[in-house]
Order: C-alpha cells, then sequence, then structure tokens
C-alpha cells in the first residue's frame, strides 16, 4: 500500500529571518530573441575583443580552478586612465561574483541583528532582502516630489541622529535616475565613522557623477564604491562585479566570500572588456543619443515621463501598465512594470537601447498607448 502523503512531517528549521524573508524575484525567463529593455542590461552585447577571448578558453582553463592575478591591477589602471584623479591602488579593490554578490557580503560581513540599515525608495531591490537576511532594521526614507530629489536633508538628520550601521545610496538611483552630486556624499561620509556608506555606481557612466575621483580611502574609510561590467560593457550573465574602499574594509567584505566565487570565464572576460574601454564609452555614447532622441520625442507627444540619470527612464501611459507592458511583449519588446511598486503607481521602466532600438520601441508604445 503507498504511503500517505506526508503533510505532517518536520523540515529543518531555517533562521528565523530565512524563513519570513521576501527573495528578491524578478521575471528572468524567455527573455532571448526579445528586445530587452527591461533589465538595463547592455542592448547590442560586449565588445568582440571579450568573444575573441572567450572562444580562445583552452580544456586546461576550464578544469583548473580560476586565477585572477592582475585583475585588480587592470581595474585600477582603467579606473586611473579614465579620470586621473582616481588616487587607488589594488588593495582597494574586490572582485565579486556581480554587484549582487558584493552587496550581499557587504551586508554579511557588516550588518548585525537589529542594526539600522538605511536607504532610500523607491530603490533597487536588492538591498532589502540583503538586510533582511541579517535581521536588520530597514528605513527607506522616499524621494521627494514629482521629481525625485534625493531626501538629502532627512538622510543627513537620520545619519547624524542614528548612525545606521549601513547607509545605501544607489547614484544614479535605478528606477528613478535621481543623481546626487560627489560633494554631497561626501559630506554624509563626514557625519559618522559608524556608518558604512555604500555607494552603488552601477549607472555612473550615463551621468559622470562617481564619487571616486574625491576620495581617498585612506582618508574616508567608511566609504565603498559599487562598479559593475554587467551593463555598460555587457557581461550581465558572466557575472563580475568590484567593490572599491579602503584595504581593511575591503579585505573584510572579502572574507565573507568563497575562495573562487568568481569563475575563470568571467576573469577572462574582465581583462577583454577592460582593455577594449574605447568600446564601452562607443556603448554609452550610443545609449546617450538614444535617451535624447527618445526624450525629443516624449515631449513632442506630451507623454508623461522621468528621465534623469542612467540608461532607463519612467513612463507613464495613458493605458494600463500591465496592458501596455504585454502588447509590448507581444511586439517582442520587453519593459518592467513597476505599477505596484511604491510611489511609482501606474508606470513602467524603459531602459535606453540604441536609436534604432528605441526608434522601435517608440513606433510599438505609440500604437499600443494611442499616442
Ligand atoms: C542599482 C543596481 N545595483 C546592482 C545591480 C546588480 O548588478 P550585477 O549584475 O553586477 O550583480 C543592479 C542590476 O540590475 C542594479 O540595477
Amino acid at each position: 500500500m503507498e504511503k500517505a502523503e506526508n503533510s505532517f512531517i518536520e523540515l529543518p528549521k531555517p533562521r528565523k529571518n530565512i524563513g519570513d524573508l521576501q527573495p528578491y524575484s524578478a521575471p528572468l525567463e524567455g527573455r532571448r530573441n526579445l528586445l530587452r529593455l527591461d533589465f538595463n542590461e547592455n542592448t547590442i552585447g560586449p565588445s568582440p575583443l571579450v568573444i575573441k577571448s572567450l572562444r580562445k578558453i583552452s580544456r586546461d582553463e576550464i578544469s583548473i580552478y580560476p586565477e585572477y592575478s592582475g585583475l585588480k591591477e587592470k581595474v585600477v589602471e582603467t579606473l586611473i586612465k579614465q579620470n586621473s584623479n582616481v588616487f587607488i591602488n589594488s588593495s582597494e579593490v574586490g572582485i565579486f561574483n556581480g554587484v549582487d554578490a558584493a552587496i550581499n557580503a557587504i551586508f554579511h560581513a557588516y550588518g548585525d541583528f537589529n542594526d539600522l540599515m538605511l536607504t532610500t525608495s523607491p530603490t533597487f531591490g536588492y538591498y532589502t532582502p540583503c538586510a533582511q537576511m541579517r535581521g536588520m532594521k530597514i528605513n527607506s526614507i522616499p524621494y521627494e516630489g514629482s521629481d525625485f530629489q534625493y531626501p538629502f536633508d532627512k538622510i543627513y538628520k537620520f545619519v547624524s541622529q542614528n548612525n545606521p550601521k549601513i547607509l545605501l545610496i544607489c547614484n544614479p538611483n535605478n528606477p528613478t535616475g535621481t543623481r546626487l552630486k560627489p560633494e554631497r556624499i561626501l559630506e554624509i561620509t563626514k557625519l559618522s565613522s559608524k556608518t558604512l556608506v555604500v555607494v552603488d555606481e552601477l549607472y555612473e557612466a550615463f551621468t559622470g557623477d562617481s564619487v571616486l575621483p574625491f576620495v581617498n580611502f585612506q582618508k574616508i574609510p567608511n566609504l565603498v564604491v559599487l562598479r559593475s561590467l554587467s551593463k555598460t560593457a555587457g557581461l550581465a550573465s558572466l557575472r563580475i562585479g568590484f567593490a572599491i574602499g579602503n584595504s581593511k574594509v575591503i579585505d573584510i567584505v572579502k572574507r565573507v566570500t568563497g575562495p573562487y566565487d568568481v569563475n575563470s570565464f568571467a576573469v577572462i572576460a574582465a581583462f577583454a572588456a577592460l582593455e577594449d574601454q574605447p568600446y564601452t564609452d562607443f556603448y554609452v555614447n550610443e545609449v546617450l543619443e538614444a535617451r535624447k532622441w527618445i526624450k525629443v520625442q516624449l515631449e513632442k507627444y506630451h507623454v508623461k515621463h522621468h528621465m534623469e540619470g542612467g540608461n532607463y527612464f519612467l513612463l507613464w501611459p495613458k493605458s494600463n501598465p500591465k496592458h501596455v507592458e504585454q502588447k509590448l511583449k507581444s511586439s517582442g519588446i520587453l519593459i518592467r512594470n513597476m505599477d505596484k511598486k511604491k510611489n511609482l503607481k501606474g508606470s513602467i521602466r524603459v531602459s535606453i537601447g540604441t536609436i534604432e532600438q528605441m526608434t522601435r520601441f517608440w513606433s510599438a508604445f505609440k500604437i499600443i498607448d494611442d499616442v
């Protein structure tokens, strides 16, 4: 006889915070062969040098554990080449399995049970689950006004009064594009040496607002800057990103990762992508041109939108965002529905690709939303 389904089996108990956790979820399946304007990825692919170096990978390379030597130095060299005021050395760079892994590691290393995490809302959705995993208390201060200004005075006051353990600043912010001047970030770092200020600069290539040219991490040890090769360089699937900060802080954060968390394919591709910075610059310029073009269309046709920093913008269609999302999808175009996000009711987020891709989006959107 078959045993009855055992609904009363007792499962091993996870930590309380994990049992209660709402994981970060993103609709990641079935995106191939569509025009992907939903995750702010590079929409044309990485440099040909990246593809060439991946094709050359030997059998040996696959069967041995990854090696990282020279990569941090390459990151430093690239950053200094981009801006000669950047003053960092390789011990101030940590390599991670994407910036997501760097964020998780920072919370793991610094966020204790009941510690405070301060951020803004709406912002990138992975900060909150990372804080929750550690049992941290979360305070998110909303962006201000219809143009989503950074709530600087409130953040300033909160940090001065409460010394949160971690402050997360997404600059420019995803999804509002809100920009914050590097000088203002430095003001915040001076408020409390107990607060680790983490600046997520994933989209800084589109604004040029990086705090890096203004810092000496020996003098400002409570600041960490995050950079990734996912978006501009087009390596999202390979997972590689960097945390840059005081060498002692980077050393602490690296202690909670595995020794080989970043794989050899990512390392080889990263060398090639960093070598071909002109390709990334070319792509960024292409996006900035496309941004100008789509902005002209939106203004001409009085379509409600908000576009500030980053390779994305918010748009409020006349019709239901879900309907627009579905209709665009049937035309082969993906966007992100933001209707359920706090303070973004009725909106969608559209990533910016090339002018040709934005033309395709615009032609479809005009019909769907009767513009
Ligand atoms: C603001 C922000 N930070 C971090 C990430 C994750 O980046 P990575 O692909 O390097 O893990 C994303 C990805 O969407 C993002 O938008």
